[in-house]
């Protein structure tokens, strides 16, 4: 559902002109599982998003309807007691209702319609945009006032209270994102700068493998930020002031190579190598390389299915068969991990007939249907004044 379908149910069954409000998912071009670590990533909030209508009513209570999964209405009291829900969303807006009244926001009652585009445990932040969007309305409707950098803490902790214990990497995408560019994201300090991602002939395109993941209920995340974790407790046995993983150089980490586990070592192997790819990133895109940026997406791709080992072997193939094909700059899995989709730097006059290519081998090897989505850098979460301008542009943009 679009935000004028959103818009228009609210008003003929809740009574009243509802405030939307947008929320986008992101992509990440590099950086992936380094936020946790402290490190560097470079998301940028996209078009797909979520829309919420909203208005305050006069009861103690929250409403919420969604239409993003199939059609489903939950009442929460305000006093943020409530048992768990089937429906996954539902269990986010308990959580955040639930860290509201434990901090002492005073909550009013609102009628709150949801739905939108973004297609759920792709890798596009379905979670984080349900959360980021849903606070921000309540902020409007509340008269709170949420800082954004609050919000996004918030949503982090809900997160964390479902089982993934994510970094912020998601959240600050999702909130200051900026169209047409990526927000290089300093997770130590979280202070942030955007960089332009226009790199002239070229298109960005996402491939989604239809794997879809759970990274709440899969621990196989938190497993990989362990790992990280242990690597970080035995390098501070010695030096104290060691705290994460962006302090420690390849050669601290080959110090102690022969005192953890294998697994261990390969992941923060990865991590550190990670960040550097960041950097390297940024580079490349301000002298406009596209040769490197293609590099550097595939060095990042192998390193998460060798040493992390976070891909699947549907990602695998998707990269591997573009690799051969001649305008495929490079691809790789992005976000947490274990499916999802691919994003892919193509030279925009092959980008119809690679698309086919892939499209078409892809379904042979697997049998699946994957699905294409240009990428469009939109802006992160915000109040969509003008909604049926929003919807023509959402129109033109998805394919
Ligand atoms: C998920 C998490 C993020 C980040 C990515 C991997 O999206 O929510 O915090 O760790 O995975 O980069």
């Amino acid at each position: 559902m679009i935000a004028s379908e959103i818009k228009n149910y609210f008003e003929s069954n809740y009574n009243s002109r509802p405030l939307v409000v947008k929320a986008p998912g992101r992509i990440n071009l590099i950086g992936e599982h380094t936020d946790y670590n402290l490190g560097y990533v470079l998301p940028a909030s996209i078009e797909k998003g979520i829309y919420f209508a909203v208005s305050g009513n006069a009861k103690a209570e929250i409403n919420i309807e969604t239409f993003l999964t199939s059609p489903e209405k939950i009442t929460f009291n305000l006093k943020g007691k409530h048992t768990a829900y089937n429906a996954g969303w539902g269990n986010y807006f308990k959580a955040i209702i639930e860290i509201l009244v434990e901090n002492n926001y005073p909550l009013k009652g609102m009628d709150c319609v949801f739905g939108g585009d973004i297609p759920i445990g792709s890798g596009l932040s379905s979670s984080a945009a349900l959360c980021c969007g849903f606070l921000y309305a309540l902020s409007k409707v509340c008269e709170q006032h949420i800082t954004r950098e609050d919000i996004a803490l918030i949503a982090q902790k809900a997160e964390h209270k479902i089982g993934l214990n994510c970094g912020l990497m998601d959240q600050y995408a999702v909130l200051f994102g900026k169209s047409k560019n990526a927000l290089f994201l300093d997770c130590r300090d979280l202070s942030h700068k955007y960089i332009p991602v226009n790199l002239k002939g070229y298109s960005w395109v996402l491939i989604n493998s239809k794997i879809t993941h759970n990274l709440a209920v899969d621990s196989e995340y938190n497993k990989r930020r362990i790992s990280c974790e242990n690597i970080v407790a035995k390098i501070a046995e010695k030096r104290s002031e060691i705290t994460s993983l962006r302090d420690v150089t390849m050669n601290d980490l080959k110090s102690i190579e022969s005192d953890v586990n294998p697994t261990d070592y390969k992941r923060a192997h990865y991590i550190i190598a990670e960040n550097q790819r960041v950097l390297k990133m940024i580079e490349v895109l301000n002298s406009g390389d596209a040769i490197q940026v293609g590099n550097i997406l595939l060095e990042g791709h192998w390193a998460m299915s060798k040493e992390f080992e976070i891909t699947t072997k549907e990602l695998d193939y998707l990269v591997e068969s573009g690799q051969d094909l001649e305008g495929i700059m490079g691809s790789r899995m992005m976000g947490g991990g274990f499916g999802g989709c691919t994003i892919n730097l193509i030279k925009t006059e092959t980008v119809e007939e690679n698309l086919k290519k892939i499209l078409y081998s892809y379904k042979n090897q697997t049998g699946i249907n994957a699905e294409v989505y240009r990428l469009n850098i939109d802006d992160g979460v915000h109040i969509v004044e003008d909604v049926s301008r929003k919807e023509d542009f959402n129109k033109k943009a998805v394919k």
